[in-house]
């Protein structure tokens, strides 16, 4: 059996997890990343067998026989790379959706992230979009959050700020942002209430605590995460200041257009 620490899914979910902690998203043990794995080939590296049986206090027959690799509530990003075994698991859903199965990892008794009911809702909300997405990443990015603290909360306005501060945006994101109020993380309501977004958007920003986004990579998600928190980077520094510069409405379209991406755009959230 060759050793899952050299199955390249899992060396690039590491990287990308030391990558996320080392440009500040993962303060101690913020943000979660979960990864559905592809278990014919997880067959050279792992031998299935069940080490412990973890309940995930809700149906998630949806996923059943799934396999994920995620992070360990209250752990540390910053240790992952260090200490894998112990800071991230492999589960498969059980058949009945119940439990996850823990495969690997969790090596001290811990558990998957307490924000696992999000993902696995997300990635069922997700894969009826999209049958390939794999990947929900969760993180703590300061601007993000700074920008939920002065901004308004309304999707439309948020989006339309996002997209007129930086002109790559409405290209990463046409559908644009779903904007959660600030609720209670770690709760089924909060998983249920990111799912429905995941139905319209990629990114879901959660006020004054972080953001939500999936893909069917990792640098998909990562990419849309680093995309919005630039461009919030950008916002907070111009916030405040008199705006004599700013991306119209009509180039906004010229942009999507260009791209062919003006079908994804919301009908009346451009004025054109
Ligand atoms: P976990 O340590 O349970 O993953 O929680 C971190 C977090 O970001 C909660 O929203
Ligand atoms: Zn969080």
């Amino acid at each position: 059996m060759k050793n899952i620490l050299d199955y390249a899914p899992i060396k690039e979910y590491i990287r990308n997890i030391s990558n996320m902690y080392r440009l500040g998203y993962d303060e101690r043990n913020g943000g979660n990343v979960s990864m559905i794995l592809n278990k014919d080939e997880l067959k050279e590296y792992l031998d299935f067998k069940v080490i412990r049986v973890i309940p995930i206090n809700f149906d998630a027959t949806e996923l059943a026989g799934e396999v994920f690799v995620v992070t360990g509530t209250g752990k540390y990003f910053k240790n992952v790379e260090y200490d894998p075994e112990r800071n991230i698991g492999i589960v498969r859903i059980s058949k009945d959706g119940k439990n996850a199965e823990l495969l690997w990892g969790f090596n001290d008794g811990g558990k998957f992230t307490s924000e696992f009911p999000a993902h696995l809702m997300s990635h069922i909300a997700r894969r009826k979009i999209n049958p390939n997405n794999k990947v929900v990443m969760h993180c703590h990015p300061a601007n993000i959050i700074a920008m939920t603290i002065t901004h308004s909360l309304d999707e439309k306005e948020f989006t339309k700020t996002i997209w007129r501060t930086n002109t790559e945006c409405i290209v990463v994101f046409p559908e644009g942002l779903g904007v959660l109020p600030w609720e209670l993380c770690g709760t089924p309501k909060i998983g249920m209430d990111t799912a429905e977004k995941m139905k319209d958007y990629r990114v879901v920003i959660w006020a004054i605590h972080g953001v939500f986004a999936c893909g069917e990579t990792l640098d998909e998600a990562f990419g849309l995460i680093e995309t919005v928190e630039k461009t919030c980077e950008i916002y907070n520094l111009c916030n405040g200041k008199e705006i004599l510069n700013t991306i119209t409405d009509e180039q906004l379209y010229s942009l999507a257009k260009f791209w062919n991406l003006e079908n994804l755009i919301k009908p009346g959230w451009l004025d054109i």
